[in-house]
C-alpha cells in the first residue's frame, strides 16, 4: 500500500510518538505493555516510512538513536552552572555535624531532608530546549565537560523529546542532571566478553560506564547496557522547582528516569535510618552504590546555606565503608589454569572485606606485579571492584622494612614441572603440557560448567577428590565413573546418595547441543557466545573440525589469533582422542537442525524456571536452540514463553505479571516437537 505524503507524515508521527511511549513504560515506568517483537515492528515500519519518505526525517524520531557517524574527538562543553561534587561524611558524627551546621547558616532548627542512594557511574548533564534533547555532556572537571550527546542518545531511558504532562507546560530549558551506570550483571557479561576477545578488562562498573559513554564510535555505546537516574537540575527555564520532593516526583513526568528509591527525610536521624537500610540492601541492588546522598529539600534554605570551595554546603555524600582493606601478602603462588595461563596469586593474611573474609588477591601477570612493584612481605592495599576477585591495588611502600622479596615466574609449571614459555605479544605464561594435571582439572570443571555439560554438584571438590583417587584423569573419564561405583562411594564425605546423583548428573549430561559441546571442549578464545556462532555455522562437529582458516574467518567474530586456536585445537591428535572417547562412551551431540527445518521456533525466546521432570536445562536449551529459539535467564517484555517446572519461582510471577505465555513442561514438549 503506497501512502500520500500526507498521510505518510501522519503515520510516521503517529509511530513515533507510540515508540517513544512503549519507552517511556518500559524504560521509565518498568512497566512494559507490549511484547518486543511488536515493539521491532513498529521501529521497522517507521524506518522503512522514513527511508520512503526522507522529507520527514527528524533528529529526535526513535530511529535516530543510533546511527550517528563515528567522531575524531569529543568537543567541550562549558556548563551554564557550574556541576559541584559533594563533600563525604564516613561516620553518623560527620552527618550529624553537617545537619548542626545547616541549622545554623539558616537559622532554623527543623531541616527536612531528601535522602537518595549515592550511585557510581558518572554524572552528565542533560540540556533540553522547548522538550527537544539538544546537548548532552560530561561532569568533566564541573566546569567544562565533553559533548557526549550522540552517545547519550543510544541510551534508551534518555527522551529525545520530553513527555507532555497533563497539567504542566514544556519549559523553555530544562538542564538534567543524573548518573550514567551500568548494572553489575552487564559489567559482568561484557568483561567475560572482553576476556575471550582478549581486550583489556574493566575493573569495575563505573569504568566500564565511563569508558562506554567516552566513545568516539556511538555505535559501540549502542552496544553497551547503559542506564540513566535523574536527581538534579541545572539552568531552568519556564520552569522551578521549590524542593528536591517535587523534583523528584516531577522529572518522571517528563519522561525522565528517576530512581524508585529515595525517602523525604524529617530529620537527619531519619535519613541515617535511610542510610543504614541501604547499607543493608545494597548487595541486592543490580547496580553498584557508594554511599547515600543526603540533601536539604527545601531550595530556599538551599539559597540560603550556598556553597562552599566547589561543595554545596546544603548536602553531603555520606559513604559507606569502603570495600578496601590493607593486609599483608604472606606469599606469592602460581595458579595453572585450563589452558596452561599461570596466574600469580597473592595469599594473604585473612582480612574481612565487603562482608566476606579475603585470603587470596590476584596479581594478573608478572607485568602487573613489576609495574605496581608488589613483593612478597608487602604491606597492601586490596579491593573488590564490582564484586569480582579481589585484587591487590598497591603495595604500602613506607611499611617496608626491607626483608620483602621480589617474585620471578618459575621456569617450571608448580602443577607437573614441564616447561613454562611466554609467547611473542603476551602478557601471560603458560605450561606447555597439555596433559598437566592443573590444566586437566580445570578443563574438567569447565566441561562440566553451567554453560557446557552442565553436571550438577560437580564442583571443585569432587573433581579434585576424583582426580586424587585416580578415578578420573580426563573429561572422557566421568562417563566411566559408573563402572567404579564402590571406589565412588567410599571417597570421603560421598556416599551412595550423592554418589547416585553424581552418576545421574552425569548421564543426563550425555545428550549435549552441539554449541555447549564446543564450549565444553574449551579451547581458547571460544566462549560461550562464539560456540554458539560456530554451531550454527558449521552444524556438526565434523564440519568444525575440518574446517579451514578461509571458513572459520568467515564466522563473524572470528579473526585470525581465534581461527588459528581452533585449528591447531583440532590438529592436536590428543584432543581428537578426547572426543571420540567421549562419543564411544555414549556422548550424543545434539547437531544444529537442517536449515529447512530450522525456525519452528525462530526468533522466540524462552525462559525455563522451576524443576523439569524429563529434561536437565541444559537439554531442554538445547531443544529451543536446535530448534531456532533462544533461552534467556530473565523474563522481560521480551520473553515469548515462560517454561515452568515443579516449584517455578519469581519468573513465573513475573510472566503472569506481563501477560507473557507460560507453558507446562508437557506443553513445552508438544511445541518444540511440531
Ligand atoms: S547530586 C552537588 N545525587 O556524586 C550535588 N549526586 O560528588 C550534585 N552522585 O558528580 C549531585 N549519586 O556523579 C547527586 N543521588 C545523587 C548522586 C550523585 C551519585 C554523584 C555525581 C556527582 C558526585 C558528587
Amino acid at each position: 500500500m503506497k501512502l500520500s505524503p500526507e498521510e505518510a507524515r501522519r503515520r510516521i508521527e503517529e509511530l513515533r510518538e507510540e515508540i517513544e511511549q512503549h519507552n517511556y513504560n518500559y524504560f521509565v515506568l518498568n512497566q512494559p505493555t507490549i511484547s518486543d517483537a511488536e515493539y521491532d515492528k513498529l521501529l521497522r515500519e517507521l524506518q522503512q516510512l522514513e527511508e520512503q519518505f526522507p522529507q520527514f526525517k527528524s533528529p529526535t524520531s526513535p530511529t535516530q538513536r543510533v546511527g550517528a557517524p563515528p567522531q575524531t574527538e569529543f568537543k567541550t562543553v562549558k556548563h551554564s552552572i557550574p556541576m559541584l561534587s559533594l563533600a563525604n561524611a564516613f561516620s553518623d558524627d560527620e552527618v550529624r555535624e553537617f545537619d548542626a551546621r545547616v541549622k545554623k547558616l539558616a537559622e532554623i532548627d527543623k531541616i527536612e531532608y531528601v535522602a537518595e542512594p549515592k550511585f557510581d557511574g558518572l554524572a552528565v548533564e542533560l540540556v533540553y530546549e522547548d522538550g527537544v534533547f539538544v546537548l548532552g555532556s560530561t561532569r568533566g572537571d564541573g566546569e567544562t565537560g565533553e559533548d557526549v550527546t550522540q552517545n547519550l542518545k543510544t541510551i534508551k531511558s534518555i527522551p529525545l523529546r520530553l513527555r507532555q504532562p497533563k497539567d504542566l507546560p514544556i519549559p523553555r530549558r530544562l538542564e538534567v542532571r543524573g548518573e550514567i551506570y551500568m548494572e553489575i550483571a552487564d559489567f559482568r557479561k561484557l568483561n567475560e566478553e572482553r576476556e575471550e576477545r582478549g581486550e583489556p578488562l574493566f575493573a569495575n562498573p563505573r569504568n566500564a560506564a565511563a569508558g562506554s559513554l567516552r566513545q568516539l564510535d556511538p555505535k559501540i555505546t549502542a552496544q553497551r547496557k547503559l542506564h540513566i537516574f535523574c536527581y538534579d537540575v541545572g539552568q531552568t527555564v519556564g520552569i522551578t522547582f521549590r524542593t528536591q520532593e517535587e523534583l523528584l516526583r516531577t522529572l518522571p513526568r517528563y519522561g525522565l528516569r528517576v530512581c524508585p528509591i529515595y525517602r523525604v527525610c524529617k530529620n537527619i536521624d531519619e535519613a541515617l535510618e535511610f542510610y543504614r537500610e541501604m547499607q543493608e540492601r545494597r548487595e541486592e541492588l543490580p547496580y553498584e552504590i557508594d554511599g547515600v546522598v543526603i540533601k536539604v529539600n527545601d531550595f530556599e534554605i538551599r539559597e540560603i546555606v550556598g556553597e562552599v570551595s566547589r561543595n554545596p554546603r546544603w548536602a553531603i555524600a555520606y559513604k559507606f565503608p569502603p570495600k578496601q582493606a590493607t593486609t599483608r601478602v604472606k606469599d606469592i603462588v602460581v595458579q595453572v589454569g585450563r589452558t596452561g595461563k599461570l596466574t600469580p596469586v597473592a595469599v594473604l593474611e585473612p582480612v574481612p572485606l565487603g562482608g566476606v573474609t579475603v585470603q587470596h588477591a590476584t596479581l594478573h601477570n608478572q607485568d602487573e606485579i613489576e609495574k605496581k612493584d608488589i613483593r612478597i612481605g608487602d604491606w597492601v592495599l586490596i579491593q573488590r571492584a564490582g564484586d569480582v576477585i579481589p585484587e591487590v591495588v598497591q603495595p604500602i611502600v613506607s611499611r617496608r622494612t626491607g626483608t620483602e622479596k621480589k617474585f620471578t615466574m618459575p621456569e617450571r609449571c608448580p602443577v607437573c614441572g614441564d616447561r613454562v614459555v611466554r609467547l611473542p605479544d603476551e602478557v601471560d605464561y603458560r605450561c606447555v603440557n597439555i596433559s598437566c594435571p592443573a590444566r586437566l582439572k580445570e578443563s574438567i570443571l569447565h566441561y562440566a560448567s553451567k554453560g557446557a555439560a552442565d553436571i550438577e554438584g560437580l564442583g571443585e571438590r569432587w573433581v579434585e577428590a576424583l582426580m586424587n583417587a585416580g578415578l578420573v584423569k580426563e573429561i572422557p573419564d566421568l562417563y566411566k565413573l559408573k563402572e567404579r561405583v564402590i571406589e565412588l562411594v567410599r571417597l570421603e564425605r560421598m556416599g551412595p546418595k550423592l554418589a547416585e546423583n553424581l552418576l545421574n548428573a552425569i548421564e543426563k549430561s550425555k545428550k549435549i547441543s552441539l554449541a555447549r559441546f564446543i564450549y565444553g571442549l574449551g579451547i581458547r578464545h571460544v566462549g560461550e557466545r562464539l560456540a554458539e556462532l560456530l554451531a550454527q555455522r558449521f552444524r556438526t562437529l565434523d564440519a568444525l573440525m575440518n574446517a579451514s582458516e578461509e571458513e572459520l574467518l568467515q564466522v563473524e567474530e572470528v579473526g585470525s589469533t581465534v581461527a588459528q586456536s581452533i585449528i591447531s585445537f583440532f590438529q592436536d591428535e590428543r584432543n581428537r582422542e578426547m572426543i571420540r572417547k567421549l562419543r564411544e562412551a555414549g556422548v550424543q551431540i545434539i547437531e544444529e537442525v537442517s536449515p529447512q527445518k530450522a525456525g519452528a521456533l525462530a526468533g522466540k525466546t524462552f525462559v525455563f524456571t522451576g524443576t523439569l521432570k524429563t529434561l536437565t536445562r541444559g537439554q531442554a536449551e538445547a531443544l529451543v536452540k536446535a530448534a531456532g529459539g533462544r533461552v534467556s535467564s530473565s523474563v522481560s517484555r521480551k520473553t515469548d514463553y515462560v517454561v515452568a517446572g515443579e516449584e517455578p519461582g519469581s519468573k513465573l510471577q513475573k510472566a503472569r505479571e506481563l501477560g507473557v505465555t507460560v507453558l507446562s513442561e508437557e506443553e513445552f514438549l508438544k511445541l518444540v516437537k511440531t
